[in-house]
């Protein structure tokens, strides 16, 4: 699984899974584009990774923004030539509770990162990969995208989407050599779970319960997927939504 000089375009790349994400690729000898639209941690963690300045690239980008998802794109792809993975971490919890009750503005700030920003971002890299006939994209989906999800309808409506438009890409691009996968991770202890439903003790072990193996997971165990999913090793995988949910999706 190595990625050794790899282009590799990771969004979300400041925080949790993305971090991970980015962490995982660097140590397997990626290039990388690091995106994401908090620019303190992105400079926090392009510091923190060693090695030549040159392999990796940061870019404060909010992907509701398609303008600025573009140009970030097309600079990396430039600098090296090609795209060659994209893994889409990216995403928000937005508004909770019940349906009837749910803020229409804050539905719709949770579609423009989920969605939109997820269609952004596959738009462009694809057509950087379309070119050049050869890439593999990995999108963070979410168990809530194969399953519902109490109280937050707009998540998972956003997350079924992101199923939607994995799937339809991995088809419409298999010919030209483009796999296209994503992940459906359970609970997974980073700073957006511990903001929202871990927040309190109660919220914790509601959710570790909803999972058999009755614990959340980390954020590497998703890393190593999405790394699996990337790399050459997964050569005949296209259109799958792998769940790592310690079980969440078998009840
Ligand atoms: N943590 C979980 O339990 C869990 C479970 C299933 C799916 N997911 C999904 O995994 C992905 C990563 O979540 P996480 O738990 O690592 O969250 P996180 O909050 O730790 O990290 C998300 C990162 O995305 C960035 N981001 C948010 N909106 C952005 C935007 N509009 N433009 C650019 N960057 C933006 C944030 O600044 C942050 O750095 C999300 O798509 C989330 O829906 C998380």
């Amino acid at each position: 699984m190595n990625l050794s000089g790899k282009t590799v375009y990771v969004t979300g790349a400041a925080s949790g899974i993305g971090e991970a994400v980015a962490r995982r690729c660097h140590a397997e000898g990626a290039r990388l584009a690091l995106v994401d639209r908090d620019a303190e941690r992105l400079a926090a963690l392009a510091q923190s990774l060693s090695g030549d300045a040159k392999h990796v690239m940061t870019r404060v980008v909010d992907i509701s923004d398609e303008t600025a998802v573009a140009a970030s794109v097309d600079a990396f792809a430039e600098q090296h030539g090609r795209l060659d993975i994209a893994i889409n971490c990216a995403g928000i919890l937005g508004p909770t509770g019940p349906l009837h009750a749910t803020d229409t503005a804050a539905y719709r700030a949770l579609m423009a990162v989920n969605l939109d920003g997820m269609f952004h971002c596959l738009k462009h890299q694809l057509r950087h990969m379309h070119a050049r006939e050869q890439g593999s994209i990995v999108n963070i989906a979410s168990a809530a995208g194969l399953v519902g999800f109490p109280s937050a309808a707009a998540y998972t409506a956003a997350k079924h989407a992101v199923v939607g438009l994995t799937r339809t890409c991995a088809i419409d691009y298999a010919e030209q050599g483009i796999r296209v996968n994503a992940i459906a991770p359970g609970g997974i202890d980073t700073p957006l779970i511990r903001a929202t439903t871990c927040a309190t003790p109660e919220g914790q072990q509601m959710i570790e319960s909803m999972h058999p193996m009755k614990r959340l997971g980390t954020p590497q165990e998703i890393a190593n997927a999405a790394v699996f999913l990337a790399s050459d090793e997964a050569s005949f995988v296209t259109g799958s939504v792998m769940a790592v949910d310690g079980g969440w999706t078998s009840w």
